[in-house]
């Protein structure tokens, strides 16, 4: 520890002496750039010091169990197609991958959102991936891969009301849907204090917005494009003003470097090869079919 201390102090004292000697811009931006560079390596050093067996212990077991809520479609839902029931969508694909590179079976947990870090960190699961942003409220329970899809959020209303919501302020006075422990929540509560409603699941949300008991549903996009698309008395409105998520991770529980390390690797060369895109664009279309096989 306090050698990390001093090596930061000595790193920032010959960032000011650069700058102070040459007085040149580019000298200092050197300095910055070197300290950056000497703090990953640290950083890595620390990290293979406090190694854990969290990578060793998953192919020992030869499975990796993945908590999701499969009703988040085109990312994770359940398809009855052929009389049976099996879990789709990318985010599978993406489960599937890293199994696969791991050489371990796939087990599957489905359950509601807001269980799924407490699950992670009680062990009940190894790896969260449900179309989670990695945003820092979570990152304060547990560590988040390198993203693999950044998108925005959306709205979806009864289409009869379709003109009525432009932006965020025509949503006051109106009562507004979202899942639980998301990050719709989050936001919408801050705009909107009391009028905002939790559902455990999102095909409740879309039972509460046709009942009635809500006026608007507030979803990360892709999955409103796609309840929409099943529902066709429903309406999408993309942009209605609130801003993008920060991109969907792999969740891992804390302390599991290994693990985290091997995943990040494995979903950036998903992503970084096209792999991401043309798995997302085949499971939209997958969905699309099995709306119109009316299998959904
Ligand atoms: N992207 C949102 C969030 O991170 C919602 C995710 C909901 N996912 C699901 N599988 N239902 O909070």
């Amino acid at each position: 520890m306090m050698k990390k201390v001093f090596m930061v102090i000595s790193l920032l004292a010959l960032v000011f002496t650069l700058v102070a000697c040459s007085g040149s811009q580019e000298n200092a931006n050197k300095a910055i750039n070197e300290a950056a560079k000497n703090a990953k390596q640290e950083n890595t050093e620390a990290n293979k010091d406090a190694s854990d067996s969290s990578l060793e212990d998953i192919k020992a077991k030869g499975k990796i169990v993945l908590g999701t809520s499969a009703d988040f479609p085109p990312l994770e839902w359940v398809s009855y197609k052929d009389g049976g029931e099996s879990y789709k969508g990318l985010d599978i694909e993406i489960a599937k991958a890293i199994a696969d590179s791991l050489g371990v079976k796939l087990e599957i947990k489905n359950m509601a959102f807001e269980g799924l870090i407490t699950s992670l960190n009680a062990g009940d699961v190894d790896m969260i991936i449900a179309g989670m942003e990695a945003s820092d409220e979570r990152k304060k329970e547990v560590d988040f891969s390198a993203p693999y899809y950044s998108g925005g959020q959306s709205l979806v209303v009864r289409a009869e009301d379709k003109d009525k919501f432009k932006t965020l302020d025509d949503l006051k006075g109106h009562k507004i849907g979202t899942q639980l422990n998301t990050v719709q929540q989050t936001f919408a509560e801050e705009k909107f204090g009391s009028d905002v409603q939790g559902y455990d699941l999102n095909n409740v949300l879309i039972e509460q917005l046709k009942n009635k008991s809500v006026d608007a549903l507030f979803l990360s996009e892709l999955p409103a494009k796609e309840f929409v698309y099943l529902n066709k008395d429903l309406a999408f409105i993309e942009d209605i003003g609130a801003p993008k998520e920060k991109g969907f991770s792999v969740a891992i529980k804390k302390g599991n470097q290994t693990l985290l390390d091997e995943v990040t690797k494995i979903v950036s060369e998903l992503k970084d090869s096209g792999k991401v895109d043309t798995w997302l664009d085949e499971n939209i279309e997958l969905s699309h079919q099995e709306v119109e096989e009316g299998n959904k």
